[in-house]
């Protein structure tokens, strides 16, 4: 029955594993249920740090099984280096499961990509370059290739052919680039891959129907986030799936009243990678340090994340699309050295104060932030574990949070570490009382 979503309330890289991570000592199931290896979710477990683009990060507990939802596009080769990956470390992979209506990447959707990025010019989206949105076009399009093709070799064969076709034209025509041979996409895919994925296979819908009949705790666990989101994000500077909570219905197969709790994840500031609005962007020495202090460069590209203050206009957004019973602030600690921290409270567009994100992107690109001043603490925050010992300054920013964000604290983030975190003892919602 508790269905539990945990979703980026930001732009992505918020510290979503980690707290997946945590959440998943006491769950049975993890299920990924959109998004790809566009994803870089880190896992810092008892010293070693794990990065997962495919795998749900709830990997880690041999009480989890993780599920690859059919709202998920699937590059392969990237969930067997995974796999290898965890096996090397002595995890067990067997429990995976990868659910037969998800679709695949194909090697010439990660080309388009590239492609259509540089024929943006200066509109480029600054993508991960790894084939989402050709892949999502596709799916929509009804020219998906799916997981479980791969299983009737003569289906993918004639689905494949009927595809390549076209995007050959595309890719020589259009492009002036190399087209695909097809013999040697059946052969790697139908020889070679087909047969590894199989074992892993499976009604990821049923499994998760099931578990949450019988009573047991499955986590839904979101990647990039709210504002990467392709309706309700910065778009066209966004990912081509739905990050938002409500997503996690049609990505996995269950239905909204099966969603009891939704786990939204902060930074204590705002990052993000890629081209698009940013109204709270910091491009002065304060961005530099919390760049240099937070090691804010991507998990997948390793590019530098812009940096900018905590933005509760766009939060209280993010509340309300993703109906949050409550929020997570990660990396409280990155500001400990700070004399003086500012939260965006409203924008000011065209002289007139505005408390809510415009829907109007033009708007959103002249909106000037509006600043509350607050004093920092300037003490480490790394040991502290519970929320009396955090110096007034820090628990006084804290709620401010979630006074502006309108939303309940539930745990606050101060280091990478699986025990750096601290539960709110004030917290009354759906997960008062689970084991931190
Ligand atoms: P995700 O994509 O939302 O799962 O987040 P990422 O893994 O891409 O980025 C979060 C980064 O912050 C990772 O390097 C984490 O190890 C690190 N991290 C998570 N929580 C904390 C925290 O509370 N403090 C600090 N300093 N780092 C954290
Ligand atoms: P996690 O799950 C941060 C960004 C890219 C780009 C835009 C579109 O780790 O939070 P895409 O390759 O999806 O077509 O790129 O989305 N992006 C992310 N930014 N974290 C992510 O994932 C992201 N996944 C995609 O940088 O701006
Ligand atoms: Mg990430």
């Amino acid at each position: 029955m508790p269905g539990t979503v945990v979703v980026g309330t930001q732009w992505g890289d918020e510290g979503k594993a980690k707290v997946v991570d945590l959440l998943s000592h006491s769950a049975d199931v993890v299920v990924r249920y959109q998004g790809g290896h566009n994803a870089g979710h880190t896992v810092v477990a008892n010293g070693k740090k794990f990065a997962f683009r495919l795998t749900p990060s709830g990997i880690l507990y041999p009480n989890v099984t993780p599920v690859i939802g059919n709202g998920v596009v699937l590059d392969l080769a990237t969930l067997f280096a995974e796999i290898e990956m965890l096996q090397e470390n002595g995890i067990d992979t067997s429990r995976l499961m990868v659910g037969a209506n998800a679709h695949l990447i194909m090697p010439y959707h990660q080309r388009l990509d590239v492609l259509a990025e540089k024929r943006r010019g200066d509109f480029a989206i600054g993508t991960t370059k790894n084939g989402i949105g050709p892949a999502y076009v596709d799916k929509v399009a009804r020219d998906g290739l799916r997981v479980q093709d791969l299983l009737v070799p003569s289906r993918f064969r004639a689905r494949l052919k009927a595809v390549l076709t076209e995007k050959n034209a595309v890719l020589t025509s259009v492009y002036g680039d190399e087209p695909f041979n097809e013999d040697e996409l059946l052969a790697l895919y139908l020889d070679d891959y087909a047969p590894r994925l199989a074992p892993y296979i499976g009604d990821s819908v049923a499994f998760v129907q099931r578990a949450l009949r019988e009573n047991k705790l499955v986590l839904f666990e979101g990647a990039q986030a709210t504002f990467l989101d392709i309706d309700h994000g910065t778009y066209p500077f966004v990912t081509s799936s739905n990050p938002v909570a409500g997503a996690a219905c049609a990505g996995a197969g269950v239905g909204p009243r099966d969603l009891t709790r939704i786990v939204g994840i902060a930074k204590a500031y705002v990052t993000r990678v890629g081209a698009g609005p940013f109204p709270s962007e910091l491009k002065d020495d304060i961005g530099a340090g919390i760049v240099e202090r937070g090691h804010e460069f991507g998990t997948v590209t390793g590019r530098r994340r812009r940096p900018g203050w905590f933005d509760a206009v766009m939060m209280r957004h993010a509340a309300q699309l993703n109906s949050l019973t409550e929020l997570a602030i990660i990396k409280l600690d990155i500001f400990d050295p700070l004399p003086t921290l500012k939260v965006c409270v409203a924008y000011e567009i065209d002289g007139q104060r505005v408390e809510h994100l415009p829907a109007f992107q033009d708007q959103l690109e002249r909106a000037v932030p509006l600043y509350e001043e607050l004093p920092g603490w300037q003490s480490d925050t790394t040991g502290v574990r519970s929320f009396a010992e955090l110096p007034e300054n820090a628990r006084r920013y804290v709620h401010f949070l979630a006074e502006q964000s309108g939303v309940e604290v539930s745990m606050l983030g101060v280091g990478p570490g699986r025990d750096e975190i601290i539960p709110m003892p004030a917290f009354t919602g759906p997960s008062a009382g689970a084991p931190a």
